[in-house]
């Protein structure tokens, strides 16, 4: 078992073979001087601004349903407080599960890529970062729950941030041969759309401090991530033989919704807590997050994700095309042929 998993690569087959430019510019050259583990205190949430809101409620869009508003501000701020749980055990598992498996592998050789040397090495500063984050927004959530005195709801019987169970679907989509690729697309796509995500959050003075402090420094390490990651995205689309791409690009869109789209199983159980009923939940999850609006939404915060995808030719393919222009990702065939231009051209 364990000489298997020191021998499994993420992209099987004999990595000489795969095809690579080596080139890579570094970020990570002040990574001592920069890194949030090396230069941000533990942030410590008791004695500090309590804020008004615990996470913003524009992006947990349920709070503002009238059907939740008008069972009063108590209610709605109970529910802003397990959001920010939920993100934080998100992030927690985001970097276990997905982020810290995938740059362990690149650190060690065994992504099925030929990688720059200095690639490698910045992986495991990549590691540290995530394993950090992991750390301390379990710490973090631990604060809270000692502070306010509510604990997280639901913890012991949730399956787990929905991104989970849709990895797992996008992985029974691939051929065996190709499976352990989605853990390489889903590492590009949740590190080059994170920074995006926090971005926002720390400019937010509704929110307790000692948040903003604890997601900006965050949000300066997935900086450096994004950048490497679009480096992967670089060398992993070249390094695929035509085939594998015919088999992976369709499979882009459903690894950017997964990290993407709202989590409705989290939203619908700390619905059913404030005492709505299954229609009542239903009505107000379908109204809060309109289907159309979702999608559109996705399409903003993944355009220059879909952008990077169309620089490296992926959407070439005219089956990946179809699928990112399905998703809403780009404009379909037909538009592009209207319009005269290429699909690098309507995406970028
Ligand atoms: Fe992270
Ligand atoms: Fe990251």
């Amino acid at each position: 078992m364990y000489l298997r998993a020191f021998k499994e690569q993420l992209l099987s087959g004999p990595v000489e073979a795969r095809p690579h430019d080596g080139e890579y510019i570094s970020r990570f050259e002040r990574w001592d001087a920069l890194a949030s583990v090396r230069r941000r205190p533990r942030r410590d949430f008791e004695g500090k601004d309590p804020g008004h809101f615990f996470f913003p409620p524009e992006l947990y869009p349920v709070v503002l349903h009238p059907m939740v508003a008008s069972r009063g501000e108590g209610v709605v701020r109970g529910l802003l407080l397990q959001r920010l749980y939920d993100y934080l055990d998100f992030t927690t598992e985001l970097e276990n599960l997905a982020v810290i498996p995938v740059a362990t592998k690149i650190s060690r050789g065994r992504s099925g890529l030929n990688l720059p040397e200095h690639m490698r090495a910045d992986a495991h500063k990549i590691v540290t970062d995530e394993a950090w984050h992991a750390q301390f927004s379990d710490d973090f959530a631990r604060q809270i729950a000692t502070s306010t005195g509510s604990a997280r709801l639901g913890a012991e019987n949730s399956a787990g941030p929905s991104f989970v169970t849709r990895l797992d679907e996008l992985r029974d989509q691939l051929p065996h041969a190709l499976r352990g690729v989605e853990s390489l697309l889903f590492g590009i796509v949740s590190e080059t759309l994170i920074s995006g995500i926090l971005s926002d959050i720390p400019r937010d003075d509704r929110l307790p401090s000692a948040v903003r402090e604890l997601v900006r420094d965050h949000a300066e390490d997935e900086g450096r991530h994004h950048v490497y990651f679009r480096s992967v995205l670089r060398h992993l689309w070249p390094a695929l033989t035509p085939s594998e791409r015919r088999d992976v690009g369709p499979l882009v869109p459903g690894a950017i919704h997964a990290f993407l789209e709202p989590d409705y199983d989290r939203a619908a159980y700390h619905l059913g807590g404030i005492g709505l009923s299954r229609d009542e939940i239903d009505q107000v999850i379908s109204e809060s997050w309109p289907a159309h609006q979702v999608r559109h939404d996705i399409s903003a915060a993944a355009s220059q994700l879909t952008r990077y995808f169309a620089e490296v030719g992926a959407l070439d393919d005219v089956r990946t095309r179809d699928s990112f222009a399905q998703a809403g990702l780009v404009g379909t065939v037909r538009e592009s042929e209207q319009t005269g231009c290429t699909p690098r051209e309507v995406t970028a």
